[in-house]
């Protein structure tokens, strides 16, 4: 497409909603800006990809409104609301397109730019469900979806929640794309100095990657892991966001030390050699309690040619065939993740069957440059109208 695209993103934290924009903001580079409203990581990991950024800090009372977030939350940000917003409504002035990639850039992006007619694609990666939003919060966001020209969501599942919700305007599903060159097999001597790093015993490795946040479910496979002696355990992110993020992070640590664990748990906070790490592990676990959206971390696990083992929910669901190019467990139930950690690491031919198979459907329906292509042609029809 032609034109000026502003993409606004609440987060300064390389979630995987800010690495799947990357990617996109990165395809328009010369003619799009993001425009972010926290500091962090992130702005440097756009910048280093030269995409320009800049930040607009939202106030304390805005940064504080959670997902869960009620009336009382929203009206104590009201005093500080209008002068943010007057902010935004000057980038929004200058671009042809607004990107609002993620819920707080929806609502706060749709707000700034009342009446300056712009077209706006809101980017929905979450699912507008009760496990994720207070039903204020899914009102709120479903209408501003709705004053929007189109929605791109990330899987039929956060496609199918927004519509139940009440959304209106023309969804498109488009996953997040990966680069395979990214996930090319590295020298062996580099995938086993990343192991040796992490295990100096001769156990097989399950792995977990993700931010640590109680939905993520990392005690899951903990709780697993513990039935399974020799099993070691990598687990890979850090708390990103909210106090309740590091006090489970806390009680992971807690649970880690166990005398069922003592010893077998390794954290390795938050990373940027993740495909390198995922190569170096022998089994990749997905482990959200709560449906996931889309869940990068699945493809890139299979993408990494490894067994994975997701919980059977949203995203997941749709990427993985049971038993074929992964398998599915119940969320939450440790013992059947155990059961299938189990049956996986008891015949690792059927695990590197599965993980071929799965590399070649990844590499197939998870291309950057095909998701890359599809969003550019939502982009165009709504900027040719
Ligand atoms: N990730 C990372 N470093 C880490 C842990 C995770 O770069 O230490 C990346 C991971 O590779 C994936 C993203 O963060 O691309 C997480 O995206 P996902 O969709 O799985 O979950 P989200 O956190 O966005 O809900
Ligand atoms: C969100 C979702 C995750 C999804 C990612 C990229 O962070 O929680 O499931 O994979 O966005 O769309």
């Amino acid at each position: 497409m032609s034109g000026r695209i502003l993409f606004l993103d609440q987060s300064g934290q390389p979630g995987g909603a800010e690495l799947c924009l990357a990617d996109i903001a990165g395809n328009y580079r010369g003619r799009s800006r993001v425009l972010l409203f926290s500091r962090g990581r992130f702005e440097e990991i756009l910048r280093e990809r030269d995409v320009p950024v800049s930040v607009i800090d939202a106030p304390r009372s805005l940064s504080a409104i959670t997902k869960e977030a009620g009336m009382g939350d929203h009206l104590r940000a009201l005093p500080e609301l209008a002068g943010f917003l007057g902010l935004l409504r000057k980038e929004i002035r200058d671009a042809d397109l607004v990107y609002l990639n993620t819920a707080k850039a929806l609502l706060y992006g749709v707000a700034a730019g009342l009446g300056l007619r712009k077209p706006a694609v809101f980017h929905l990666h979450d699912l507008l469900t009760s496990e994720h939003f207070s039903r204020l919060n899914i009102r709120l966001i479903v209408q501003a979806a709705n004053q929007c020209t189109a929605v791109i969501a990330n899987s039929t599942a956060t496609a199918a929640a927004c519509v139940a919700a009440g959304g209106k305007a023309p969804v498109h599903v488009i996953p997040n794309g990966f680069d395979p060159a990214q996930f090319a097999p590295f020298p062996p001597g580099e995938v086993l100095a990343a192991r040796q790093e992490f295990h100096s015993g001769t156990g097989p490795v399950a792995a977990v990657f993700g931010r640590i946040a109680r939905w993520k479910g990392q005690d899951v496979l903990l709780r697993a892991a513990a039935q399974i002696p020799g099993l070691k355990v990598w687990i890979v992110g850090a708390p990103f966001f909210t106090g309740d993020d590091r006090g489970y992070a806390g009680e992971l640590r807690a649970l880690a030390s166990s005398p069922a664990l003592a010893g077998r748990v390794e954290f390795l906070g938050q990373r940027e050699d993740i495909p390198r790490l995922m190569q170096a592990a022998d089994i990749i676990v997905h482990t959200s309690v709560a449906p996931e959206p889309f869940g990068r971390v699945v493809v890139e696990g299979m993408l990494s040619g490894k067994p994975v083992i997701a919980s059977r929910s949203g995203g997941p669901e749709e990427i993985i065939r049971d038993g074929e190019t992964g398998w599915l467990f119940l969320p939450g139930d440790a013992a059947s993740l155990a059961l299938t950690l189990q049956n996986v690491l008891a015949l690792p031919d059927r695990g590197r069957g599965a993980g071929m198979l799965a590399l070649d459907m990844a590499q197939k329906n998870y291309s950057l440059s095909t998701v890359l292509q599809k969003t550019d042609i939502v982009l165009s029809g709504i900027t040719s109208r």
